[in-house]
C-alpha cells in the first residue's frame, strides 16, 4: 500500500508523519518541487521510526513523480498557504496552477489512485483536481470537514470541561467563513449539546469555528498545519483500511440537497472505494437557508475557476 503527500510544507509533512507513525500505509513518498526539501524531511522522519516504532518506509522526491507510480491515496497539500490579511480565494490563481500540474502528473503515474485535495481554496482546488483528473468524482474529494468539525469539537471540550472524545458534531457547507456548523445534529456522548450549554455561549462557539482558520494565521503569521494534517491522514486511513466511516468532506454534488455540480462539505461514508456515499441529512428551513449561502460562495469562487484562461504557474 503506498501513500504520496504532494507538498512537504507544514501540512504535507505532518500529514506524512502522522500516516507513518499510525502505520497507515507501507510507503509515504512525500514530493515537493523545492530541491531536497521533501528527501531531507523524509529522512527525519525515517529517523523517529526506531524510536516511536513503526515500519512504514517514508522517502522524499524533488518533483519526480516516478517516485509516485501506481500510488493508491494522494494527498495534494502543494500550494502557498493563507498569510495575514489573506483570504482563501485571494490564493486561487497560483494554487490552481500548482493544483493542475501535479493532478497532471498524478493522473500519469497513479492512473487508479484516489485524490485527496488540501491546497486552498479547499473546495474550488477540489473542483480543479476533479476537472483536470477526467476521474470519478467518487475518487476525488476534499478536506475540510474533519479539520473544522475538530475545531468546533475542541472549543466544546473547553467549554464543557470535558474530554473531546465525547464530542460528536457535522459541519457543513464550504472552507470557509460561510461554513455550517450544526448544533442540531452534535451531541455529547448522545446528549444534545444544546441541553449542556446556553445559546450565547453555543452561539460564539460557532462564531470561533467560522472563523478557526483565521484565528491561527493571525496567531503564527501563516496557516495551521498539526490540525489539517492530521484530519488528511484520517481520510487516507478510513481509505486504506476501508473503514467506512462517517466524515464532513468536500463532495462533489449532483442533487443533493437541492445542489448541483458543486464542490461542498457534506457528511459522505469513506472507503476503499472513496466516497462510497453521500449522507443527506434533513435540515431545516435555517439550516438550509445557511447551506445555500455557503453555496453561493462557493460557486462564485468556482466560476472564477471556470472563467480563468490562463493560470498563473
Ligand atoms: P507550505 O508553504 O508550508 O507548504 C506548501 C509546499 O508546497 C511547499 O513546500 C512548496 O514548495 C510546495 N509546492 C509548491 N508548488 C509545488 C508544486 N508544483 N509541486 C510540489 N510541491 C509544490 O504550506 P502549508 O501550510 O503546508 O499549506 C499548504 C496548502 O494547504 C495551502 O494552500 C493552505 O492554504 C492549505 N491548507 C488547507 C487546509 C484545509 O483545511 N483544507 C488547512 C491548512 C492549510
Ligand atoms: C485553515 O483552515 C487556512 O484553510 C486553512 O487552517
Amino acid at each position: 500500500m503506498k501513500v504520496t503527500v504532494v507538498g512537504a510544507g507544514n501540512v504535507g509533512a505532518t500529514c506524512a508523519n502522522v500516516i507513518a507513525h499510525n502505520e497507515v500505509a507501507n510507503e509515504v513518498i512525500l514530493l515537493d518541487i523545492k530541491e531536497g526539501v521533501a528527501e531531507g524531511k523524509s529522512l527525519d522522519m525515517w529517523q523517529t521510526a526506531p524510536i516511536n516504532l513503526y515500519d512504514t518506509r517514508i522517502k522524499g522526491s524533488t518533483n519526480d513523480y516516478a517516485a509516485t507510480k501506481d500510488s493508491e491515496v494522494v494527498v495534494i497539500t502543494s500550494g502557498l498557504p493563507r498569510k495575514p490579511g489573506m483570504s482563501r480565494d485571494d490564493l486561487i490563481a497560483t494554487n490552481a496552477g500548482i493544483v493542475r500540474s501535479v493532478t497532471e502528473n498524478i493522473v500519469k503515474y497513479s492512473p487508479n489512485a484516489i485524490i485527496i485535495v488540501v491546497s486552498n481554496p479547499l473546495d474550488v482546488m477540489t473542483y480543479c483536481a476533479y476537472l483536470t483528473s477526467g476521474f470519478d468524482a467518487k475518487k476525488v474529494f476534499g478536506m475540510a470537514g474533519i479539520l473544522d468539525t475538530a475545531r468546533y469539537r475542541a472549543f466544546l471540550a473547553d467549554a464543557l470541561n470535558c474530554s473531546p472524545k465525547d464530542i460528536q458534531a457535522v459541519l457543513m457547507g464550504g472552507h470557509g467563513d460561510t461554513m455550517v456548523p450544526l448544533p442540531r445534529y452534535t451531541t455529547v456522548s448522545g446528549i444534545p449539546v444544546t441541553e449542556l450549554i446556553a445559546k450565547d455561549k453555543l452561539d460564539a462557539i460557532i462564531q470561533r469555528t467560522k472563523v478557526g482558520g483565521g484565528e491561527l494565521v493571525n496567531l503564527m503569521g501563516t496557516s495551521a498545519w498539526y490540525a489539517p494534517g492530521a484530519a488528511a491522514a484520517q481520510m487516507v486511513e478510513a481509505i486504506v483500511r476501508d473503514q467506512k466511516r462517517i466524515f464532513p468532506c468536500c463532495a462533489w454534488l449532483q442533487g443533493e440537497y437541492g445542489l448541483k455540480d458543486i464542490y461542498l462539505g457534506v457528511p459522505v461514508k469513506l472507503g476503499k472505494n472513496g466516497i462510497e456515499q453521500i449522507i443527506e441529512l434533513k435540515l431545516n428551513a435555517e439550516e438550509k437557508e445557511l447551506l445555500d449561502s455557503s453555496a453561493k460562495a462557493v460557486k462564485e469562487v468556482m466560476s472564477v475557476l471556470d472563467n480563468m484562461q490562463q493560470p498563473v504557474k
